[in-house]
């Protein structure tokens, strides 16, 4: 069974519902997983799990401060530990689409991450279609 951690940031709850919704259609799928805002997960957490989520939204263009704190703080521990993890992003936005998860991804694969899947994108509120590629991110990536 793969263990799946979902790290994201949200201010008004868009971000959120995606992650929870990622977190359900991991679960159908059989996987055991781990849900935390970003300022409370740990570089324990990231080298205890098998694949790994990231949802963040757009602020001014980059990942939320709150995202990039992960980072920050966990960074010369993961950095060479974690080369070809599986990962995946997810997060809304207001009219500036990809940018925030760009830097995201960038992070990642800087840290070595493997992206596994298409990031998925909500603009503002999920819509219910938006919620359903979210699930279905999630059951991807509890199978690999
Ligand atoms: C401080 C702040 C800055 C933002 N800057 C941008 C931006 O540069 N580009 C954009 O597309 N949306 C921007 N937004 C809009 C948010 O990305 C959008 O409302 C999103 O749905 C918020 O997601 P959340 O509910 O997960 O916090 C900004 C929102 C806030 C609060």
């Amino acid at each position: 069974m793969s263990k799946v951690l979902i790290i994201y940031y949200s201010l008004s709850g868009n971000t959120e519902k995606m992650a929870k919704a990622i977190e359900e259609g991991a679960k159908s799928a059989g996987a055991t997983v781990t849900t935390k805002i970003s300022l409370e997960a740990t570089a324990e957490d990231f080298m205890d799990c098998d694949v790994v989520l990231f949802g963040t939204a757009n602020y001014f263009n980059y990942m939320a401060g709150a995202v990039k704190d992960f980072f920050d703080r966990t960074w010369f521990t993961l950095k060479g530990k974690v080369d070809g993890k599986p990962y995946a992003t997810f997060g809304s936005y207001g009219g500036g689409k990809d940018a925030a998860i760009n830097t995201l991804n960038e992070r990642c694969d800087q840290l070595g991450l493997k992206k596994a899947a298409e990031s998925v994108g909500a603009q503002r509120e999920p819509t219910p279609e938006a919620l359903e590629e979210c699930k279905a991110l999630g059951s991807k990536m509890a199978l690999m």
